[in-house]
C-alpha cells in the first residue's frame, strides 16, 4: 500500500460526485476501475453532497460515503474530503430563511444555486459545525483521507440584518468611538456624519457608496466574517485529528475577499484554473498562459511551498462565452506548466459528466459517451503515466529572488476611488506587465503581501501601491537602506489605511525621499492617447524611447538621477520633465517609473536590472517567442527543469548544458526541439 503521508505522489485527481449516481450502483462500480485506468490516484469528494448526507434535519446518512471512500482506498485512491457548505439543502433553506444571502440592494435570495449562504447566520454556522463534526468523526482519521477541502470557492458577501449588526460590532471594536470612525471615514463630506452606530449600513448601490473608508472596511469585514466562518468549519476537523490538513480552492484574481488573510488558515493553498484557451486565431497561447502562471506563482508564494491545482478542465468548460475544448496535446502542456510553477497536483473538475443540471456539458474525464477510448480520457491517462514517475518532485521548491508586491487592500482602494481614471486604473494590469518579462525569460517570481517578509529578495517590484500603510513604507525604506533594489511606480503612497489622502509630498511616508522625487500631478490619458518616454541616460541597455499610456505622473527630481524624460508633443509642458529616475538610498537603489509604459519597456528595463543584480533565470539562454522555462529543486537536491512551448509552431531551445528528458531518458546536448504546444520535464544529463 502506498504511504499515507499527504504527498508521496503528485496528486492526479478529480472532483467526484457519487451522490449524483446513488441510483446507479453499476456506474459507481465502474468508476473505480475506470479511475485506475485513467491513472487517477485521488478524488475530491462530497463537495455538494449535503442533501445526501443529511436528507432531513438531524438525520445523517454517511454510510454510502464511507463505503465509497473505503472502496477507493482499497484500490489505492485517496480522498480529499470536502465539507458540503458550498450548497445548502432545500429543506434547510426553507426552514431557516435567514441562511439565504441578502444582496447589496437588500433583496433576499430565494432557494437555488450555490455559494450563496450568509456567513454570519448562527443557524448556518451551527448546521455546518454539526455536519462537519459528523464527517470528521467518520473520516478525519481515515487512512485514505489525505486532505480536507473546505466548502467550495468561498466567495461573496451578505447584507442581511445579522451581517449589518456584526459589521457594527466589528467597527466598534476597530474604532472605539463614533467620533474616531467619523474622522477616519471623513463623513463630514456631504453631511454623512453618523450620530448613532445603528445608522451605519453596508455599502449599497441605492444607498451609501461615497464613503471610501466605509467600502474598504466593509471588504475587510467580509474577509473577517469569512475567516471566522472558515474557523468554524475547520474546528471539528482539527478537534478530531489535529494533524488533519485543510485547503480552500481559490478563484484566481477574484478580489471579493482578501485571500492573503485566508491563507493563514490553510495547510496548503489550492486554486481552480480556467483560462479561456484558444482565443487567438494564430494559436499563440502566451497571453492566457502567463496570466494563469502568475496566479500559480501567487498560490505558491502564499505559504512559500507547493500549491495544489484543485480544478482545471481536461477539455472544456460550460460557462465561458465560447467553451472550446483544449486542443490535442494541450492539456499536457497546461499541466506541466502547473508543475513548473509549483503545483504538486493536477486535479480536474470533473470525473464524470452528470446527465442533468447546469454543468452537464462541462468537460470531464468520463463523458456521456461513457467510453475510455475518447481523446480526453486517453490524454488524461497519458499524463497520469508521467505523473506516476514524478514522486521525486513532491514538495520541490522554487527559488525566487524577485518579489512582486501584491496588496489586495490597495487594489480595493484604488479601484473604488473616483478619479483620476475611472475607465480602468489598471493596477493589476501594471503588476502583470511587470511580471510578464520575468515569466517570458524564465525567472522565478514570488508575490508577496505587504505583511510578508521581503527582505531576502534581490529585487522588489512595487506596482501602484496606492494605499500605503506607514509600517510598510518603513519596511520598504529599510529594505533599500540595507542594500535592496526597489522599483516604485506612479500612484503610490497616495492614501493611508483609512483611504484618507496623505497631506504633504507623495509618495508619502518617506517614499518620496527614498525615490528622490516628488509627485506634482497625475495625467490620465484617453485610451487612444500616447506620450513618449525618451531615455536620456541608460545605466544598462535600453531603447531610445518607449510608448506611454493610461497614467502619466508629472514628477520633479529631488536628488534622483533622471534616466528618462517625457516627450509629449505639448509645447507648453516644460522640457526635460522626468519620467524615469534612480536614487541611491543607504546601500540600495530605488527606481521610480512615473508612467504606464508599453510591454517592451518593462521587458528591457526589468530584465536588464535583474541581470545587473546577478539574478539567474531557470536556464541561461534566450528563449524563442512563446517558450518559457521554470526550475524546481527537489528535496533530495535534484533540479527539475520545465520547458513549455505555448505556440502552434515547432521551436528549439539552445541549452547552456546538457539536459536529459525525464520521461524518455533522451539526452539533449545543445539544441532541444519543442514540438507545437510541447512541454518537457528535464534533469541534468550526467
Ligand atoms: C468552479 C467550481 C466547480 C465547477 C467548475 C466549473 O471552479 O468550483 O464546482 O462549477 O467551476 O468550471
Ligand atoms: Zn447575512
Amino acid at each position: 500500500m502506498p504511504s499515507l503521508t499527504p504527498y508521496p505522489h503528485i496528486i492526479h485527481g478529480c472532483d467526484y460526485n457519487p451522490e449524483q449516481w446513488l441510483h446507479s450502483p453499476e456506474i459507481l462500480k465502474q468508476d473505480i476501475e475506470l479511475m485506475k485506468q485513467a491513472n487517477i490516484n485521488s478524488v475530491s469528494i462530497g463537495i455538494f453532497a449535503w442533501a445526501a448526507l443529511e436528507p432531513e434535519e438531524g438525520r445523517y446518512e454517511l454510510d454510502w460515503l464511507a463505503e465509497i471512500v473505503d472502496r477507493l482506498w482499497e484500490n489505492g485512491i485517496t480522498s480529499v474530503m470536502a465539507t458540503p457548505s458550498g450548497a445548502k439543502p432545500v429543506w434547510m433553506s426553507h426552514k431557516y430563511p435567514e441562511i439565504r444571502r441578502v444582496s447589496a440592494s437588500r433583496i433576499r435570495d430565494l432557494q437555488g444555486g450555490r455559494h450563496n449562504h450568509c456567513y454570519t447566520s448562527p443557524v448556518y454556522r451551527e448546521k455546518v459545525r454539526a455536519i462537519n463534526t459528523k464527517l470528521a468523526e467518520r473520516f478525519a482519521n481515515h487512512p485514505g483521507v489525505i486532505l480536507w477541502h473546505i466548502s467550495n470557492e468561498i466567495q461573496g458577501e451578505c447584507h442581511c440584518e445579522l451581517c449589518q449588526a456584526a459589521f457594527r460590532e466589528w467597527l466598534k471594536e476597530r474604532y472605539g468611538t463614533l467620533d474616531a470612525l467619523n474622522l477616519a471615514w471623513w463623513t463630514s463630506f456631504w453631511s454623512h456624519t453618523y450620530t448613532d452606530w445603528s445608522q451605519i449600513e453596508s455599502p449599497a448601490p441605492n444607498g451609501e457608496n461615497s464613503i471610501h473608508g466605509l467600502t474598504l472596511d466593509w471588504k475587510r469585514f467580509c474577509t473577517h466574517q469569512t475567516y471566522t466562518f472558515f474557523e468554524n468549519e475547520i474546528a471539528p476537523i482539527k478537534a478530531a485529528n489535529p494533524n488533519a490538513k485543510v485547503t480552500m480552492n481559490l478563484m484566481g484574481f477574484y478580489d471579493g475577499i482578501d485571500y492573503w488573510k485566508m491563507s493563514k488558515l490553510l495547510d496548503v493553498v489550492s486554486w481552480d484554473c480556467y483560462p479561456a484557451w484558444h482565443t487567438q486565431q494564430d494559436g499563440d497561447e502566451t497571453y492566457n498562459a502567463f496570466w494563469a502562471d502568475a496566479y500559480s506563482d501567487i498560490c505558491r508564494s502564499m505559504l512559500g511551498k507547493p500549491y495544489l491545482l484543485m480544478e482545471n478542465t481536461p477539455s472544456q468548460t460550460n460557462w465561458q462565452g465560447i467553451c472550446r475544448p483544449k486542443t490535442w496535446g494541450f492539456h499536457r502542456l497546461t499541466a506541466i506548466s502547473h508543475l513548473a510553477h509549483g503545483a504538486d497536483s493536477i486535479q480536474y473538475f470533473q470525473w464524470r459528466q452528470g446527465r442533468g443540471g447546469a454543468e452537464k456539458f462541462h468537460g470531464a474525464v468520463m463523458t456521456h459517451a461513457n467510453r475510455t477510448d475518447t481523446r480526453v480520457f486517453q490524454e488524461v491517462r497519458g499524463l497520469g503515466e508521467t505523473l506516476k514517475r514524478l514522486d521525486a518532485l513532491c514538495g520541490a521548491k522554487t527559488d525566487a529572488k524577485i518579489a512582486m508586491l501584491y496588496d489586495i487592500e490597495s487594489h480595493w482602494a484604488v479601484n473604488d476611488a473616483q478619479g483620476p481614471r475611472n475607465d480602468g486604473i489598471g493596477d493589476n494590469d501594471l503588476m502583470l506587465r511587470m511580471y510578464l518579462p520575468f515569466w517570458t525569460a524564465g525567472y522565478a517570481v514570488d508575490f508577496v503581501s505587504p505583511d510578508m517578509d521581503f527582505s531576502g529578495y534581490h529585487l522588489l517590484c512595487v506596482p501602484m501601491l496606492y494605499l500605503l500603510r506607514n509600517d510598510i513604507a518603513a519596511r520598504i525604506r529599510n529594505y533599500v537602506k540595507q542594500g535592496g533594489t526597489v522599483v516604485l511606480t506612479m500612484h503610490t503612497g497616495v492614501v493611508d489605511e483609512h483611504d484618507l489622502c496623505y497631506m504633504g509630498d507623495t509618495p508619502a511616508e518617506g517614499l518620496a525621499e527614498l525615490a528622490g522625487i516628488r509627485v506634482l500631478e497625475i495625467d490620465p490619458l484617453y485610451d487612444d492617447e500616447y506620450e513618449t518616454l525618451r531615455i536620456t541616460k541608460a545605466p544598462f541597455p535600453l531603447a531610445e524611447s518607449y510608448r506611454l499610456e493610461r497614467l502619466c505622473e508629472r514628477i520633479t527630481a529631488e536628488g534622483a538621477e533622471v534616466l528618462g524624460v517625457y516627450e509629449h508633443g505639448n509645447p507648453c509642458m516644460p522640457d526635460e520633465m522626468p519620467c524615469l529616475t534612480r536614487n541611491s538610498f543607504g546601500r540600495g537603489t530605488a527606481y521610480y517609473a512615473a508612467a504606464f509604459a508599453e510591454d517592451r519597456f518593462y521587458s528591457d528595463f526589468l530584465l536588464s536590472l535583474a541581470e545587473r543584480l546577478g539574478i539567474q533565470p531557470a536556464l541561461d539562454t534566450a528563449f524563442p517567442h512563446g517558450v518559457t522555462a521554470q526550475r524546481r529543486t527537489a528535496q533530495d537536491g535534484t533540479a527539475f527543469w520545465f520547458l513549455m512551448n505555448w505556440t502552434r509552431e515547432q521551436k528549439a531551445v539552445t541549452l547552456p548544458f546538457a539536459l536529459k528528458d525525464y520521461e524518455t531518458d533522451k539526452i539533449y546536448q545543445n539544441k532541444l526541439p519543442l514540438p507545437p504546444y510541447g512541454a518537457k520535464i528535464l534533469v541534468r544529463a550526467n
